[in-house]
């Protein structure tokens, strides 16, 4: 088979870039090694940056995010000193949308199959070859059957555990990691959210965070240490730790039900350069992996794709600045984000060895953006997203 490009990975990054060239001419051929029902399962963070609405619009997916979606246009930061609202839209002009990662999912697998997208689901031993030449190919194989896919460009869209980024030789690689020392319980819930708006918790117990998907779907995390297990976390303990660590304004509107998602997710920042080697481009989690606080994954995700999307039509239309320049380009966005979720898990978050030095930094941090306008436009363009 030939295909212009090759996308191993058919998560979000690896769907939307499809589906962004598919619409612009060129081929595509997604790879995936897990089972499509596996991929549309994964419960991911759900809130989008401005830049990220208006890619899934221009990729023709936008339809069910604007009728579905919650337009968000604030975020509260609470400690035990109180609360307080940044108002994103007023400060930066633009706002956010509350839509989750599933859902995008899902719409992508919809157009990918309204357009004949080629998506080739459940393969195994996916290996890139010749990406240091002009003809690299792509070698798999399904049910037995090997196959090779001859392509212009190969596209690692294959997250933090794929095969992509270990195909660049390692004396060209350089990798920077932070891994935090704590994780995040997240809780599913069929129940009225307790707020409209998503609330980021400081408490001496740990962080805690309010969020939701729509009106009787709530989502919320509390803080736990990095080895603790799901099965020593019952609905009702993490209820009780959830309110304990809010104020009691919100504490006291929690509305309790069965989980019906539960799981904990480690924290860590992880950026890989370059992220362009010869005729292998990675995006998305292969090339770097942010902690949740500020929900920058899936939207860095969008970014680097919309930049490879440009990037591509123009060396298929015979100039090749865009895909030259495109490590550099991303990567000057990724570190970026990779800061500002660093300080925001830093600032928001209980520490193992924190003293109370430390205690009151984060607690002077909050007072300083609880009163200042300029603290408050530093976050919010950084949280509704940098422009691409
Ligand atoms: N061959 C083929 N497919 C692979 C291989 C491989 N060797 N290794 C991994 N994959 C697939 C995975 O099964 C997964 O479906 O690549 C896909 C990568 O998807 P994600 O990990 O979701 O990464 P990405 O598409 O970049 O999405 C980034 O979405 O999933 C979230 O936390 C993620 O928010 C981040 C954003
Ligand atoms: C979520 O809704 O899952 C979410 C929202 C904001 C974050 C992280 C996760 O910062």
């Amino acid at each position: 088979m030939r295909t212009q490009v090759c996308i191993i990975g058919g998560g979000p990054s690896g769907l939307l870039l499809s589906q962004l060239l598919h619409r612009s001419g060129i081929d595509t051929v997604v790879l995936e090694a897990r089972s499509r029902a596996y991929v549309a399962g994964r419960i991911r963070a759900g809130l989008l940056e401005w830049g990220s609405v208006e890619t899934l619009r221009a990729a023709g997916v936008g339809a069910r995010m604007d009728r579905d979606g919650i337009p968000d246009d604030g975020v509260v930061l609470a400690s035990q000193h109180g609360d307080f609202r940044i108002d994103i839209k007023a400060l930066t002009g633009k706002r956010m949308m509350i839509y989750g990662q599933t859902e995008i999912t899902a719409d992508l697998f919809s157009a990918r199959d309204a357009m004949n997208g080629v998506i080739i689901d459940e393969v195994e031993g996916v290996r890139p070859h010749g990406l240091d030449t002009g003809a690299p190919h792509v070698t798999y194989s399904k049910g037995g059957t090997s196959y090779r896919i001859d392509c212009d460009w190969v596209i690692g869209c294959d997250g933090y555990h794929g095969v992509s980024r270990t195909c660049i030789p390692s004396d060209t690689l350089k990798t920077f990691e932070r891994i935090y020392p704590f994780g995040w319980l997240g809780v599913l819930s069929e129940t009225p959210p307790v707020s409209r708006k998503i609330v980021y918790a400081n408490h001496p117990r740990g962080f805690a965070l309010c969020s939701l998907r729509n009106e009787m779907l709530s989502r919320y995390y509390v803080q736990v240490p990095a080895d603790d297990a799901v099965v020593g976390w019952s609905d009702d303990a993490f209820w009780d730790e959830l309110r304990r660590r809010l104020p009691d304004s919100l504490s006291d509107g929690i509305v309790t039900g069965p989980s019906i998602e539960k799981s904990i997710a480690p924290l860590r920042s992880f950026v890989a350069e370059p992220m362009r080697w010869g005729r292998l481009c990675l995006a998305g989690d292969a090339a770097h992996i942010v902690p949740p606080t500020g929900a920058k994954g899936l939207n860095l995700a969008i970014s680097d794709v919309s930049y490879l999307h440009d990037a591509l039509v123009a060396h298929f239309g015979g100039d090749d600045a865009g895909i030259d320049g495109y490590s550099a380009r991303a990567l000057n966005r990724v570190w970026k984000a990779i800061r500002f979720s660093w300080w925001f898990t830093s600032t928001m978050h209980r520490f193992p060895d924190q003293n109370d030095f430390d205690q009151r930094i984060q607690d002077s941090e909050l007072a300083y953006l609880e009163a200042s306008a300029a603290a408050q436009t530093v976050l919010a363009e950084q949280y509704v997203g940098l422009p691409y």
